[in-house]
């Protein structure tokens, strides 16, 4: 049985985005007898209204920059762990402009490591499966935890990065770090760039959605709870130096998901555009959570996809007010784009 780490103050990045935000109120919920200060820059992506009408007295939200030494040197003393979600998250950004990548997820990520060895805090790393690159279509692989690192695109490229300075930190410095990679999330509060909140909210607007390429594209589809669920039991029960795979045995093609939005929103199966595809789309991504499932216990309870979608379809109508400021921006982006 490993040992338990019991956190009571603990710093989260990334607090106010999608993920980050998800976990926040979890914890919140589960664990009352943790304190969380919320480290977030609020970019287009962070909305504040994300952790809105939490208890004051178990959340607070600093409002800063993850690359910035000094603010993290009087930050970081007091807590026991830093768990890190923020980061430049989109691929399609990524491709338009690296340089916001390379300064939040590689740069951000070595000046927490450097506070976290610091000030010897335990540091937690919310990575992503797409440093693992792709598989096709047709292999019964997935990938595994000591699978080569092969990202093919800037935001996964910064990310593999990442996790790399974490593992080098960990030897060399000692550390007291785990990294997870997880699979593609959905629920509520998730950006409209995304593919799920962009095809229901186009749908809501009266807009066709838009699928790339051919939409054979598989992504391995988790709810973002059952996450939140795996990276707590990570955070006080994971192996120090250890990468787990996070998963929920979720995979579907882009065109299948599209279809169960459509038919769930009661439009026809072909009401949407092909659209150009991402430069260097990666084809499919797989996930095996063996790992964390036999030694930590965890299990996905998300597991009917249908069901989830339709809850999260629901989030996006009754929440208009809190998607349609950023709609008309990202489909005018997306458009430019030819997506
Ligand atoms: P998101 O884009 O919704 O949120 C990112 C958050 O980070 C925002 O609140 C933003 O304001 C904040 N941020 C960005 N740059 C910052 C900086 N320099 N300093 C402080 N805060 C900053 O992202 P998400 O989809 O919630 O992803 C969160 C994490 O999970 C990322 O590390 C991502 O790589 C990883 N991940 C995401 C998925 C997914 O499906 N979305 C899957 C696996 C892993
Ligand atoms: O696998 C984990 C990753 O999942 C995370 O690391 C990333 O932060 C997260 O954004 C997500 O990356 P993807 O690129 O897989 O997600 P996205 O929502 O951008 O796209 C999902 C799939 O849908 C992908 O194959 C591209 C396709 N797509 C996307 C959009 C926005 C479309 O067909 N049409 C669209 O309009």
């Amino acid at each position: 049985m490993p040992d338990i780490f019991e956190p009571t103050n603990i710093i989260v990045t990334g607090g106010c985005g999608f993920i980050g935000s998800n976990f926040v109120r979890w914890v919140v919920k589960n664990h009352p007898e943790c304190h969380i200060t919320v480290l977030d820059k609020l970019t287009y992506a962070g909305n504040p209204a994300n952790i809105a009408g939490l208890p004051e007295s178990q959340v607070e939200l600093v409002v800063g920059d993850i690359c910035d030494a000094e603010l993290l040197d009087q930050l970081v003393p007091g807590h026991d762990a830093i768990v890190h979600y923020a980061a430049e998250s989109h691929n399609d950004n990524s491709i338009a402009d690296p340089e916001p990548f390379v300064q939040t997820n590689v740069v951000g990520t070595y000046r927490l490591l450097q506070a976290a060895r610091k000030h010897d805090v335990r540091y937690h790393h919310i990575s992503t499966d797409e440093v693992y690159g792709d598989l096709a279509l047709d292999e019964p692989r997935r990938f595994e935890p000591d699978d080569p690192y092969r990202p093919s695109s800037p935001y996964s490229s910064t990310k593999a990065s990442s996790d790399l300075l974490v593992r080098a930190w960990e030897r060399t410095y000692g550390i007291r770090a785990t990294i997870s990679n997880c699979s593609n999330n959905y629920g509520p509060y998730q950006h409209v760039e995304k593919f799920i909140p962009r095809q229901v909210t186009n749908i809501l607007c009266g807009i066709r959605p838009k699928l790339y390429g051919t939409g054979e594209n598989v992504r391995d589809w988790i709810h973002t709870e059952d996450h939140s669920r795996a990276v707590w039991d990570i955070l006080t029960k994971g192996k120090i130096g250890e990468t787990y795979l996070i998963g929920a045995n979720g995979e579907k093609s882009n065109i299948e998901v599209l279809r169960e939005i459509l038919s769930l929103m009661g439009q026809t199966e072909d009401a949407f555009d092909w659209v150009r595809d991402r430069p260097g789309h990666d084809r499919r991504y797989a996930i095996d959570p063996t790992k964390l499932e036999r030694e930590l216990g965890w299990k996905p309870v998300h597991t009917d996809f249908a069901e989830g979608l339709a809850q999260t379809i629901e989030w996006y109508r009754t929440h208009e007010s809190w998607w349609r400021p950023a709609k008309e921006a990202t489909e005018r982006k997306y458009s430019e784009q030819g997506q």
